[in-house]
Order: structure tokens, then sequence, then C-alpha cells
């Protein structure tokens, strides 16, 4: 079993695997990786999945030169191989929020993190990563996306959640599908706060949407982003 590789954005890499066992239809899993001078790996996979990480990343460049690993929030699948890479990059530091450094991470990695402010960024060479603190969107407290500058990428972690297998990249509505998702999962963290946050995303105007569980969307990313806020608004409200 080898994980798909896709280059989604200049440089950017999606590497997928799909579980068919999970959900109704089967779920995608991907991780994100930025090729540069230091290279950035957005979202591990969980501990199980390290060997298949470990050969994408492999097959792109080498292991051991991993500069960065981070993750949208701390869940398995977002950052269960977190230790078994800091392992194998010696070099590699762990970046995240300084709340998620505080609550988690400076327990849980094994070697000390590298706590960011709001708006920071990461200079990776001709890529640079803007971190962005979205606090429980879509869930947990120490919640943040990544913004890539040179390409507009935002890797938006669980947002725009979709069930089953899918292109890499589609121009298609994802909207919906992730409407899909949310009714069977319920895995969004809905809070006052909730679409308000993704209208911030929205101002950003990505060029593409690099989504941790299903396909990417490169196109009216603004559109999509304020109706997924809707969305979220419209259940948060039939739920009170
Ligand atoms: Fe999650
Ligand atoms: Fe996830």
């Amino acid at each position: 079993m080898s994980a798909n590789i896709d280059e989604i954005a200049d440089g950017i890499y999606r590497f997928s695997t799909f579980v068919p066992e999970i959900g109704p239809t089967g779920f995608t899993f991907n991780q994100y990786l930025i090729d540069d001078e230091q290279p950035l790996l957005f979202h591990t996979g969980p501990r199980a999945m390290f060997p298949l990480v470990s050969e994408a990343i492999e097959s792109i460049t080498p292991l051991q030169g991993l500069r960065w690993i981070t993750f949208g929030h701390v869940e398995a699948d977002e950052c269960g191989g977190m230790n078994n890479l800091l392992a194998a990059a010696p070099q590699a530091e762990v970046a995240h929020g300084g709340l998620g450094c505080m609550v988690s991470l400076n327990d849980l990695a094994d070697r000390p993190p590298v706590p960011l402010a709001d708006g920071q960024v990461i200079e990776l060479g001709r890529h640079r990563v803007r971190h962005i603190d979205t606090p429980h969107v879509p869930h947990g407290w120490e919640a943040r996306v990544l913004y890539e500058e040179s390409t507009k990428t935002l890797l938006c972690g669980d947002l725009f959640t979709q069930l089953g297998p899918g292109p890499a990249l589609t121009g298609d509505d994802i909207v919906d599908p992730s409407g899909h998702a949310e009714d069977v999962f319920g895995a969004t963290c809905l809070t006052p706060r909730t679409g308000s946050t993704i209208r911030e995303l929205a101002d950003l105007e990505p060029t593409t949407l690099a989504v941790m569980h299903g396909s990417c969307f490169s196109g009216d990313t603004r559109a999509a982003l304020n109706a997924l806020a809707d969305d979220y608004d419209q259940r948060l409200d039939a739920a009170r």
C-alpha cells in the first residue's frame, strides 16, 4: 500500500491514503509536503501510517532533511506520527501556536516545539507559511491553519471534510459534500465564532484549498468559505 502523490500547487505535494473501512463510503487521510530549502510537512498522519508517510516524503525529498513538522490541531490523524518524524529527521522541529504548545505539545513532543504567534511567518525559501490561530475551528482549542503565501494555498485541515474517494484537486462544489460529512460525523465545533472565523479566512482569497479529508479545491474559494460559514451558522441556529 502506498499513498497517492499529487502536486496540487507549485512545490506543494498531497499524499493521500484512502481507507475504505471508515464511514459509509470510506475516508481519505491527506498530508502536505512543501518542498523547499526548509521542507515542511502539514499533518503527520496517525502513527500507524508513519511507514506510508515517510515513504511518500522520501519520494520527494530526503526524510532526514525535513525541517518543519506542522498540523492543524492535536489529534492522532493530524499529529500521531510526530515523534516518529522527530526521531527520523534530526533537524526537524514541531511548530504550532503558542497555546497548543503550552496546553499539549510541550508535554507530548519528544523535542521542544516552536511556539508561533498569530500571523507569524516561517520562511521556507521560495515558499512562506503564515500561522493563523482559529480556536475551536474546526475543533480543538489549539486549532490553526497555515497559509502558504507564494502559491496562495490555504492548508485548511479538517475544513471541507468530504467522505469517499475523489480526485486530488477539483473545481466542483465541495460545500455540499462537506455538509453531508458533517451530517454523518458531527465533527465541527459549532460556536458563535465558527462562521466569523471562516469568513476571515475567505478574505485571504486563496487560490487553492488544501483539504485533509477529501479533494482539494481550486476556484471561487471566497464563495466556498463563505458558504461553509453560512452552513455552520445555520446548524448552530437550528440547534438552539
Ligand atoms: Fe480533526
Ligand atoms: Fe483530520
